[in-house]
């Protein structure tokens, strides 16, 4: 199965250069209130989709069980460095385009910063709604293309594109916007309902960044999120979807393997051998290293 190009960071030290010494304490601060407003006081199995460095990882402490994903092993060692090896944390390297989870398994997922470097997001998001249960939530931040920034360019010629048409926009390589009809369009084919809409980083103006403390910048933001309901024309936003259904009870596996299917042939019954995991239908062997389960690329 052949799937989009993967936007990679392994090596990449995204978590000092861009969040710790990248002046973004209070984008960091404004997520925290919106994912708060969204989150369900509790669940048991949360999926987080591009989880990186695990910035946003304490954040869903209601939950019994948090799965992180990310393609680069590099950014989940940092998150495991960060939030240490327990029962709670399970950490998995793979393509979200191609995620190794049995259907319906999850009653909650989030993706933070994720979807802005899927250059098919249908696809992406088509197999996130495949692994979760009919009333699961599912908390997504996107880029917003209808940005008022990208819309004052475009009017004064400084931008080719126009913000104001349904398709994503590439403005670097893997980078895309996404217009907030268009997801919103995708979400409800896919079978999605839209709970919630929160319009994040009202204020992200270098200047204002610099005279305002970002507590208080956030706090600010945070009393006009909920305008999000009307109109989305901040950078970011926040969209709390649903799976539509009654929820059914579904049991988790209590044995972290019997949660994957092998994405190459969809097998559920994956066979534990210790440094590898072996799906006896297609013989592929996927790697176990340092608490991470590696489902990228199949051992050789
Ligand atoms: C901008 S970072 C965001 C990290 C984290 N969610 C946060 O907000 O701090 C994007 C993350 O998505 C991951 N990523 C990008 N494409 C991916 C893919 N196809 N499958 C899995 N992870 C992917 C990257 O490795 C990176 O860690």
């Amino acid at each position: 199965m052949t799937t989009p190009p993967v936007c990679n960071y392994e090596g990449a030290d995204y978590q000092q250069s861009f969040w710790e010494q990248g002046g973004r304490e209070y984008e960091d601060r404004a997520e925290a209130i919106a994912l708060k407003r969204m989150l369900p006081k509790s669940g048991k199995l949360m999926l987080e989709l591009g989880a990186g460095a695990g910035r946003n990882t304490s954040r869903y402490a209601g939950f019994e069980r948090i799965v992180l994903l990310d393609y680069s092993t590099t950014q989940l060692a940092q998150a495991q460095a960060r939030l240490g090896h327990s029962d709670k944390y399970i950490y998995v390297a793979a393509d979200i385009y191609r995620l190794p989870f049995l259907d319906g398994l999850f009653d909650s997922a989030t993706m933070i910063r994720a979807l802005h470097h899927m250059a098919d997001a249908t696809k992406a998001l088509s197999q996130i709604r495949n692994v979760l249960q009919p009333n699961a939530v599912f908390i997504l931040e996107f880029a917003n293309k209808l940005n008022l920034k990208s819309i004052l360019r475009y009017w004064l010629g400084q931008q080719d594109w126009n913000p104001f048409t349904l398709e994503p926009v590439e403005f670097v390589h893997l980078n895309f916007d996404f217009h907030p009809q268009a997801i919103r369009n995708w979400l409800g084919e896919l079978g999605f309902s839209i709970e919630k809409i929160l319009t994040v980083s009202h204020f992200r103006l270098g200047l204002l960044k610099r005279l305002v403390p970002a507590k208080m910048l956030a706090a600010l933001d945070g009393l006009f999120q909920p305008t999000g309901a009307l109109w989305q024309f901040t950078p970011s936003v926040f969209l709390k979807a649903k799976v539509k259904g009654q929820s059914q009870n579904i049991e988790i596996p209590l044995m972290v393997i019997d949660m994957f299917k092998c994405p190459d042939c969809g097998s559920g019954r994956l066979q534990d051998k210790r440094e590898h995991f072996l799906c006896p239908i297609c013989q592929s062997r996927w790697a176990v290293n340092d608490g991470i389960y590696d489902f990228r690329e199949k051992m050789k």
